[in-house]
């Protein structure tokens, strides 16, 4: 008899390029779930979320595509995973509003990423993007899923899909599964700038997976670096987001860009790398220009690939047509499965 699989949901917003938080946050944990027998994947393009804050449409519709493509070229592969556009299953939106009856304005209101998107677009405070996470609350547990391969950024969305799916479970007697937060490595990429996480909204903090290896070069060069000889302290973190690291250089300047860098290079090259450079660090100094061309090249080595099968791929396009609409199809098909419990469940299903 075979086993019964353990769901995956995740999805990435269709808001431009996709770049190395991404990729590190996301996609590897996404990679690794649908390669692993124990469980059925489902990724979607999260082009609902895209609109919670303002948008071109024009650039819009490539983004939607965009994100698909990256999937694929990545190797998320529609033999193994669904890849489906959050839009094309309208089911999302119903158990969004079944849910929402479930948590306070207060609790939404209260969250980090609400506030940081009031202060990005204080002009753009609406109720789509009050109601964000409990939309992301449905993607999860429309597929019932039990695994959610998301960045450190998302972990506050994934508590509350965990608290709507308790509350709805003892309320009305659903079995929606608790979904868990799952990352293998990356879960917080550090901004190129030093400051914050690497962000597609935040200008010179990213690079994108498209990135030629002058672009890279030239980004990973700009990484404020100091003197490159000092002192490491590590410091008690204040959240449990990452590792609170300070490098003190010989003139007492404290440089947060070498973090992000020796962040990258664990990355890239692994944390024995890092703690060589550390070391030298502390020792003889490091010289950063040639440290940061060999990181940049080996940026450019493992995204080349991936650039390669995308510019393929992006010719196909009755191919890409064919595999969306059959991925658009099986995730309504668990959907509709899914709504029908719920409205049983809420006493909303037809009196026959
Ligand atoms: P989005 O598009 O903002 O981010 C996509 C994924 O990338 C991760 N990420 C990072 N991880 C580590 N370091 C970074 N600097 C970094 N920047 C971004 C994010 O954590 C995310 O995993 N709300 C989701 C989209 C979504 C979703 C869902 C995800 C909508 N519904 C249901 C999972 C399940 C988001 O932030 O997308």
């Amino acid at each position: 008899m075979s086993k019964i699989k353990q769901r995956v949901l995740s999805g990435i917003r269709a808001t431009g390029h996709l770049h190395l938080g991404n990729y590190f946050g996301a996609i590897k944990g996404m990679l690794a779930l649908q390669e692993d027998a124990n469980f059925e994947t489902f990724y979607m393009v999260a082009d609902a979320h895209a609109i919670t804050t303002p948008y071109k449409v024009e650039e819009f519709r490539l983004s939607r595509l965009n994100v698909i493509l990256d999937y694929l070229a990545v190797g998320l592969d529609p033999e193994k995973s669904v890849l489906f556009f959050q839009s094309a299953v309208p089911q999302h939106f119903e158990l969004a509003f079944y849910l929402s009856t479930l948590i306070s304005v207060a609790k939404m209101q209260h969250l980090p990423t609400f506030k940081d998107k009031v202060k990005q677009h204080p002009e753009n405070v609406t109720m789509a993007l009050l109601n964000y996470p409990v939309l992301m609350a449905a993607d999860i547990l429309l597929y019932k899923a039990n695994q959610v391969p998301v960045g450190a950024d998302q972990k506050p969305h994934i508590e509350v899909a965990r608290e709507i799916a308790r509350k709805c479970n003892n309320l009305y007697g659903t079995k929606f599964p608790l979904p868990n937060f799952f990352n293998l490595s990356g879960e917080y990429v550090p901004s190129l700038t030093g400051e914050g996480k690497m962000s597609k909204t935040v200008v010179g903090s990213y690079i994108n997976l498209s990135d030629d290896l002058k672009t890279i070069e030239k980004k990973v060069a700009k990484i404020p670096t100091d003197s490159g000889k000092g002192e490491i302290r590590e410091l008690e973190a204040e959240s449990d987001q990452h590792q609170d690291i300070v490098y003190i250089d010989d003139s007492g300047q404290t440089s947060k860009g070498v973090k992000s860098l020796m962040s990258l290079i664990e990355l890239f090259v692994g944390q024995e790398k890092r703690k060589e450079y550390e070391a030298e660090y502390k020792k003889d100094g490091l010289r950063y220009a040639v440290i940061k061309k060999n990181l940049a090249k080996l940026i450019y080595e493992e995204l080349l690939p991936i650039q390669e099968r995308r510019r393929e791929l992006a010719k196909r396009t009755d191919y890409l047509a064919n595999i969306i609409e059959d991925a658009n199809q099986k995730a309504r098909n668990v959907a509709e499965q899914t709504i029908a419990e719920v409205k049983e469940k809420f006493a909303l299903s037809i009196v026959t």
